[in-house]
């Protein structure tokens, strides 16, 4: 553009319609709160200057704001007296006296950059006071509507409460996206008045007010109104979070991922994906998860923040903040917390919990263990029903398992402990010392076998009666017992 550009973005009002403790503008959809997402199209405009209007819960949505513009002007307004009075204090804090100012909602998410552009550059081209952005809705309750005389000039906007019932039945909406010429915009605002239902300064009187002065006011109906559309309670935000999500998936069908159901499919606007990925039904791909080439996700998969290798294979699992290697295999049933990391061609299997846990290329957890703060080699394989217990009741252990070992199953490794390059460890073993590389460490005492015990200590029970019955059915009388009479560890009760 040619002119300098301000984008005011309001969002100071709490949204009591969300009867929420979360300020409106910061509720989420796709992964981004909504005024992220419309801070994320006024970036694409590269304006000189966006300027956000805050008030209720200004510190969170100020430094919200500045994760997106990290130079943004922070305009607070004290007094939520209405949008034209949100401007006004926008427009004294950042100085602005020139140019272009274009306003719009946070609350309106679905805005895309490209749209904005096109609205920006018509208007300056056109050399109008106002130009409004606005949409044809089926349901155009709660929003301004826009009147239009004879010659289909747009004179006003009346909002849905100051409407007559004829007014009411418009179904051009204001979409809240606005742009000014800045000289009209300084010297109309102080002529607002609020003599309106809800005693506000409405942005949208600057229209009758720039016909009044002779000015020209254009409207820019935009085709595609869900980039139009503003939730204002939780109903709407999730009808856009749908659209939203329909969006998304679309765009990575377009560019080549398979998405068998895109319905329960749902990719959240900072997800990056590859082509020929698969996507199974009930599978979730939240904030800044990244699927390489090949790797086929779900069915009923929740990844967050986790990074999957190519041609991987992820089946009912749950992760977050997890990096899957290129070719290994996750599921069913597997959760990966913060930390995790499979090598490439490695396995976690069924029942399967790890945090903070590096594994190497090729090793695996097949079956039923908790992996946490551990780091095992390339190519070791743990037994069934292993437990890295890490924690001692105050602090947290690291357990090292070296590359090429084979733990039996059932184990405990009591942290800290290392086990070394190929060693192995017995069905059953507890390991509490450190396991030097090449050994066998085995723990616990022989198996002793007292037999017949199960006559003497459980006389006259179904297991009594059992034993009985397999051995003197057997018809071999057994040698006498040559140990004590006492069960393995067990007491009567
Ligand atoms: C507003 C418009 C309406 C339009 C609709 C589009 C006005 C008077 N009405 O109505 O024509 O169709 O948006 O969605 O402009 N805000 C402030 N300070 C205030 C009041 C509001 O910063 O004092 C902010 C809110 O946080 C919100 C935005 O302005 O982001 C719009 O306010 P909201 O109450 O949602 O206006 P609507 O009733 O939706
Ligand atoms: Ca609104």
């Amino acid at each position: 553009m040619a002119r300098d550009l301000t984008v005011i973005v309001l969002a100071a009002g709490g949204g009591t319609r969300m009867k929420s403790k979360t300020m409106k503008v910061l509720h989420p959809l796709g992964g981004r709160s909504m005024v992220g997402h419309v801070l994320t199209a006024v970036r694409e405009m590269a304006p000189q200057r966006v300027v956000a209007v805050v008030g209720n819960q200004r510190e969170q949505v100020g430094a919200h704001v500045r994760e997106y513009v990290p130079d943004a002007v922070l305009a607070v307004q004290e007094v939520l007296d209405g949008t034209g009075g949100a401007v006004r204090v926008a427009m004294e804090t950042a100085g602005t006296t020139d140019g272009i100012v274009v306003v719009l909602n946070g609350d309106t998410p679905l805005l895309q950059g490209e749209s904005l552009r096109a609205f920006a550059a018509e208007h300056e081209a056109a050399e109008r006071a106002v130009s409004i952005l606005t949409g044809e809705v089926p349901d155009p309750f709660g929003y301004g509507r826009i009147l239009r005389n004879e010659e289909g000039d747009v004179e006003a906007i009346v909002e849905e409460k100051d409407a007559s019932p004829i007014e009411r039945q418009v179904r051009e909406i204001n979409s809240g996206i606005i742009a000014f010429d800045a000289d009209f915009l300084l010297d109309a605002l102080p002529r607002l008045g609020n003599d309106n239902a809800k005693g506000e300064f409405y942005l949208t009187d600057l229209v009758r007010i720039a016909r009044d002065d002779g000015l020209t006011v254009g409207a820019h109906v935009i085709g595609d109104v869900a980039q139009t559309e503003g939730a204002n309670d939780r109903a709407q935000l999730a009808r856009l979070g749908r659209i939203l999500n329909d969006r998304i998936t679309e765009h990575w069908m377009r560019e080549g991922v398979t998405i068998m159901d895109p319905a329960t499919t749902w990719i959240d606007a900072d997800v990056r994906l590859a082509p020929d990925v698969t996507l199974l039904p009930g599978t979730q791909l939240l904030g800044a998860t990244v699927v390489e080439e090949d790797a086929v996700v779900g069915p009923d998969t929740t990844l967050k923040d986790c990074e999957v290798g190519p041609a991987a294979r992820v089946v009912r699992a749950h992760g977050e903040l997890a990096v899957i290697g290129g070719g290994a295999t996750v599921g069913p049933f597997t959760y990966l917390r913060p930390g995790s990391e499979v090598g490439a061609r490695g396995k976690l299997g069924a029942f399967v919990e790890t945090k903070n846990a590096h594994l190497g290329d090729g090793a695996k957890v097949p079956h039923l263990s908790y992996v946490g703060d551990a780091e095992i080699g390339e190519g070791t394989n743990i037994g069934a029903g292993t437990i890295f217990a890490n924690y001692d009741g105050v602090a947290k252990h690291h357990t090292v398992v070296g590359r090429f070992a084979r733990t039996g199953a059932n184990n405990t490794f009591v942290a800290p402990v290392e086990i070394g390059d190929g060693a192995a460890t017995a069905g059953g073993t507890v390991v509490r010392r450190d396991v030097p590389p090449g050994a066998l460490a085995v723990s616990g005492g022989q198996q002793r076998n007292l037999e017949e015990w199960a006559l003497r200590r459980r006389e006259g029970t179904p297991q009594g009666d059992a034993a009985r019955a397999a051995i003197e059915g057997a018809g071999e009388r057994p040698a006498d017992p040559e140990v004590g009479t006492d069960g393995p560890g067990e007491s009567e009760s």
